[in-house]
């Protein structure tokens, strides 16, 4: 613990921390995608899912435990990379008192700034989505446990689906400049991979991008019915 709290110290322990906790969210939404596609699989086998999800590991573990331990680890490495967004964006500033005169450095001040904001769409996004789909109380007719009904009932409105569409733009092109990044962070800057960088980068964030939208595309082209 002592080790984390010096490396969150320093500016280059700053990006690896923000590098493994973007990667933890990364590994979540792969998870959470490949679990929304099951719906293409029925209401029934959709709903035994969720059902899985919070009995997973009795009765060795009680219930709803794995899925808190789990919510816990996303919601700390979430927690952790909102503060070290907030603080490194703030290092940045303090270090530059001059404004950039050349262009070249526009680039990146753009993307950073592009990372900044999509990243705050996403955190609201995120609470209107647990509210909507978790919790309940933003959903027109939310049932306990109707895991199924409540996906497609949620995503009928094509207002909501649309919303749904526009926060997947902003976690595909968030994830894309992420990935990016993290890739320069673990080294993969060397000439040898250099080239791989975007196209992997590109790769990722468009399966995630296609993967979540099936979802309120379907269900507004009625593909995914009650
Ligand atoms: C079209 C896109 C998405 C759809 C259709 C969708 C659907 C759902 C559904 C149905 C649930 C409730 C699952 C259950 O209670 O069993 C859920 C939970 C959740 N979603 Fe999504 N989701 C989408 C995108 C996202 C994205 C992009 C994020 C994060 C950036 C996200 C984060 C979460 C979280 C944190 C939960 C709570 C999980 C828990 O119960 O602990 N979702 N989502």
């Amino acid at each position: 613990m002592r080790r984390v709290s010096a490396l969150a110290h320093t500016s280059v322990g700053k990006k690896v921390l923000m590098a493994v906790t973007g990667f933890i969210w990364f590994g979540f939404l792969v998870g959470h995608m490949a679990g929304n596609l099951k719906a293409f699989t029925g209401a029934e086998h959709f709903d035994e899912y969720a059902h899985h999800l919070r009995v997973f590991g009795e009765p060795m573990v009680p219930p709803m435990g794995f899925l808190w331990t789990f919510r816990l680890l996303v919601l700390v490495a979430f927690v952790g990379h909102v503060i070290l967004a907030w603080q490194t964006s703030r290092g940045s500033h303090a270090a530059r008192q001059v404004a950039y005169r050349k262009q070249e450095h526009l680039s990146f001040s753009r993307a950073s700034g592009f990372m900044r904001w999509g990243g705050v769409a996403i955190l609201v996004f995120v609470i209107f989505h647990l509210l909507h789909m978790t919790t309940g109380q933003l959903h027109p007719d939310f049932v306990e446990g109707a895991a199924y009904a409540n996906l497609v009932g949620g995503l009928s409105s094509p207002v909501v689906a649309g919303l749904y569409v526009l926060a997947m733009v902003a976690v595909s092109a968030h994830l894309y400049h992420g990935l990016w990044s993290l890739f320069q962070t673990v080294g993969a800057a060397h000439p040898k991979y250099h080239a791989a960088r975007r196209p992997l980068a590109v790769a990722a964030a468009l399966v995630i991008f296609f993967g979540f939208i099936s979802i309120p595309v379907a269900v507004l082209t009625g593909v995914l019915t009650f």
